[in-house]
């Protein structure tokens, strides 16, 4: 059954939305549960296809889960006790990237791994190559094979391996591979030192978990995280992180299509890439501890910027294609550089199609994406390439003249939790149809 977006634009947005905890954590958070047989309760999933995904994996390999909600925040308790290992040559693994975690989780866990290499999001040429020189440079075998026509990969660990202050130095701070060496390095032997690690937050709140859970783990949110092996792991309580990327879109969002919307459960300093941006855009801001209120009064004298995506705390390409929206609002000539996915721009033609100016350029190590506005959208049928495009559209669809429809909006379905209540609740006027 198809599923889209039929959006009418050119509704004013006001009142307050809450954000819910950060996808990209808590991927990584459900496959660490399984490095304990004690319960793991956590808090503040988001509800979301990838998470539902992810539970039906856990089930699959033995898993006991219960959510429960109070309507605003989910709880799911997971008890492992019963969990065994299984080959995870399953189809269900290639819908979401994140799935690689288990290449980690499992290997810690049962020695072993076996797993259909992961999909997720088109974003160009996604390798996997630093989790797995990783992986070999602790001492464990990495093979690639092929089941039933699928690539998949084998990860063993031989009898013995003691590591006396090895160190593991990635050539890209890569949030995948940082947390997949982790997951994978919990119980070694010894100590290890990953150089030039990732810093993204929700890096740190996985390492939050696993130090809860027993882990003994140093540096999280640096270029150097330090393992030293521990024997166990027990159960724990854990709160996720927010999300920061589903705020950020909402905020720009906001930006362009309100008068005055408060976005809380926002961590601010996991925001200041975009939130100095939009103040140098010409937005207005009230920031405060755990909560933003962007006020979107008077859009006629917002300037032109440059952006360059980049890892934390730069600017993140997940809010790249969100941002070029926003940018066909503003006066001028705007420069979007994206150099973490460099083909990351298939959201311009559809924006084009509904009546924005902007052109591409890609050289090597960089694309580009030069948008002259302002423009006047107005509304076609658009689809959806990837997860944050599908905002990208979705936020073009709501600020132009006309009524829209989003195809492919799985992608939008896979990453943000309870998007249209959350847009109808603040005036915006989105249906999600199923033909
Ligand atoms: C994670 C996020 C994704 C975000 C991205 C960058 C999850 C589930 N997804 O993806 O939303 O867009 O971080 O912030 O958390 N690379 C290699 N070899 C590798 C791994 C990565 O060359 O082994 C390259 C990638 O092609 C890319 C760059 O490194 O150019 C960043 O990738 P990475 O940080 O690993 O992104 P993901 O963890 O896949």
């Amino acid at each position: 059954m198809a599923k889209y977006f039929k959006i009418k634009g050119g509704q004013e947005i006001n009142g307050t939305i809450r954000m819910s905890g950060a996808k990209n954590s808590v991927l990584a958070l459900l496959i660490a549960s399984i490095l304990t047989d004690e319960k793991i309760i956590i808090e503040d999933f988001p509800n979301i296809q990838d998470v539902s995904e992810l539970f039906e994996i856990l089930k699959y390999l033995g898993s006991d889960i219960k959510t429960e909600t109070d309507g605003v925040i989910n709880t799911v308790i997971i008890d492992n006790q019963k969990i065994k290992y299984k080959p995870l040559l399953i189809e269900s693994v290639t819908l979401f990237r994140a799935s690689y975690y288990f290449m980690g989780a499992m290997v810690s866990k049962f020695g072993k791994c076996e797993l259909l290499l992961p999909g997720g999001c088109y974003l160009g040429p996604r390798p996997i190559d630093l989790h797995l020189k990783g992986f070999k440079e602790i001492g464990y075998e990495v093979e690639n094979f092929i089941c039933e026509k699928h690539d998949a990969i084998r990860i063993t660990k031989p009898k013995t391996i003691f590591l006396e202050n090895k160190k593991v130095f990635l050539d890209f701070p890569s949030v995948g591979a940082t947390m997949n060496i982790i997951l994978s390095a919990v119980f070694i032997n010894g100590k290890i030192e990953i150089e030039n690690t990732a810093k993204e937050p929700e890096i740190v709140d996985l390492v939050t978990l696993l130090n809860t859970m027993g882990a003994n783990i140093k540096g999280a949110g640096t270029d150097k995280i330090i393992i030293i092996g521990v024997n166990q792991l027990k159960g724990c309580y854990h709160q996720v992180i927010p999300d920061r990327i589903e705020a950020g879109s909402y905020l720009m969002l906001a930006a362009i299509a309100s008068s005055e919307v408060v976005i809380e459960n926002v961590i601010p300093e996991h925001l200041e890439a975009l939130t100095s941006k939009l103040t140098e855009i010409g937005v207005a801001l009230k920031i405060e501890i755990d909560k933003i209120t962007v006020f979107g009064l008077d859009k006629s004298n917002l300037e032109a910027i440059s952006i360059k995506t980049g890892v934390f705390p730069s600017f993140p390409t997940d809010l790249q294609q969100i941002m070029t929206t926003l940018l066909t609002q503003v006066n001028g000539e705007s420069k979007v550089m994206e150099t973490i996915y460099v083909d990351r721009f298939r959201n311009c033609i559809e924006l084009n199609n509904m009546g924005a100016n902007i052109e591409i350029q890609r050289k090597e190590e960089t694309g580009k994406a030069i948008i002259f506005g302002k423009t006047k959208l107005v509304a076609n049928n658009v689809k959806a390439t990837d997860l944050r495009a599908g905002f990208s559209l979705v936020f073009a669809a709501m600020i132009a003249i006309g009524e829209s429809k989003v195809y492919n909006i799985e992608h939008v379905l896979r990453g943000y939790d309870n998007i249209v209540n959350k847009l109808n609740s603040i005036g915006a006027s989105i249906e999600l149809i199923e033909d």
